[in-house]
């Protein structure tokens, strides 16, 4: 099942913690890991050219099956030559399945076996999403890695309920797996789901890790649960996972339970807080969030962060920020964004450094929950 095309190895392993510094290689380059994703969902990281991801570290972005099925649709990112080509972006790109959107984005869904049911939101078109579509979606976008369907029940949920969602998972992978037909360029990636339950987690974890795929996701959390049950999922799951393997979960970008998650050895996460905060004017500053009206930020000629490298820090003032953002300035939002999505990467970037050097409980252990 692994192909040449994808590689995965520690550089190397937390003495005190799962945590670990590695390198995976994909056709359109490395990632270092751990490390923070920024998220693309229409074929753009909201705000952010290319470029300027490229300088802020970014090395894989994510993109959404969903979205980009409905607008612009995958035969014309075919015929531009895939998502790379299309959107201008060359190093790696994770494509999510599209089942996680579904379940959050569309009415009148309805689940069975075969698959999925919506009214599009663009122009009230009647969709099916099955398994084999969701492939066959991301086999024409064309990214580097991309996401089993999966039903990702909601919290809360009773146990018969998520059973159900989890054994179904599994069945739908097989035919993920079945429907798979670029698996040399494309790797293929399982999720694995089971709510808030520890056996339905280790159950799913198990069987998912017989399929022997390239890498492993941990998803249906950050779906409303308190941030230390998803703490507790991910002390449940990671372990079962294996070591060979990319780990990635879905959704996370908090500063706490990625440390959580990164010594329980998950290696790739992805999150819409860094942009989402953007473009609402609230910047990721030393651990909080600051919204830039506040009257605070008014005379204040500092750069935002003073020990970040990214251009809105080197170049600009709170106090001109603030002016942004009061007069609804776009050149505002864009700014902020472009730091945030820095700021988290980095901040996954400093632990990877921390891990290669031994340091990772001595700098980051104060997170851990
Ligand atoms: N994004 C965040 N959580 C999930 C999940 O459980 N499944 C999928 N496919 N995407 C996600
Ligand atoms: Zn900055």
């Amino acid at each position: 099942m692994t192909s040449i095309s994808f590689k995965f190895y520690c550089e190397r392993n937390c003495r005190q913690t799962q945590a670990r510094a590695g390198i995976f290689e994909t056709p359109h380059g490395k990632v270092e890991t751990p490390r923070f994703m920024p998220v693309g969902t229409i074929a753009t990281v909201k705000g952010l050219t290319p470029a300027q991801l490229e300088a802020a570290q970014a090395q894989m972005i994510l993109a959404n099956t969903y979205h980009l099925h409905l607008q612009p649709g995958e035969e014309i990112i075919k015929q531009a030559g895939g998502l790379h080509k299309f959107m201008g972006w060359k190093q790696p790109i994770l494509t999510d399945s599209g089942g996680f959107q579904v379940f959050s984005l569309s009415e009148l869904r309805k689940i069975s076996e075969e698959g999925v049911t919506f009214r599009s939101p663009r122009d009230g078109r009647i969709i099916d999403f099955t398994p084999e579509k969701a492939i066959q979606v991301q086999n024409a976008l064309g990214a580097d890695v991309i996401m089993a369907f999966d039903e990702c029940p909601p919290y809360p949920a009773d146990y018969d309920a998520v059973l159900l969602a989890t054994e179904r998972t599994e069945r739908w992978l097989e035919r993920c797996i079945q429907a798979h037909d670029r698996s040399e360029s494309q790797a293929l990636f399982g999720i694995v789901q089971g709510g808030v339950y520890e056996d339905l987690r280790r159950q799913a974890a198990k069987r998912l890790v017989e399929f022997d795929l390239p890498g492993y996701a941990i998803g249906g959390v950050s779906v409303g649960e308190p941030g230390t049950l998803i703490n507790q999922i991910v002390a449940v799951t990671a372990p079962l996972l294996p070591q060979e393997k990319p780990r990635y979960l879905m959704g996370v970008g908090t500063y706490s339970e990625m440390v959580n998650a990164i010594a329980q050895g998950v290696d790739l996460f992805d999150c819409v807080i860094p942009t989402r905060l953007g473009r609402h004017g609230s910047a990721l500053v030393q651990g909080e969030r600051w919204n830039l009206k506040n009257a605070r930020f008014r005379e204040d000629f500092t750069p935002l962060d003073d020990c970040c490298p990214c251009y809105c820090c080197k170049t600009f003032s709170r106090a001109y920020l603030s002016h942004l953002i009061r007069s609804r300035e776009m050149l505002g939002y864009l700014l902020i964004s472009l730091h945030n999505v820095t700021e988290l990467i980095r901040f996954t970037e400093r632990i990877r450094t921390a891990i290669l050097h031994d340091r990772f409980l001595a700098e980051f252990g104060h997170w851990l929950r």
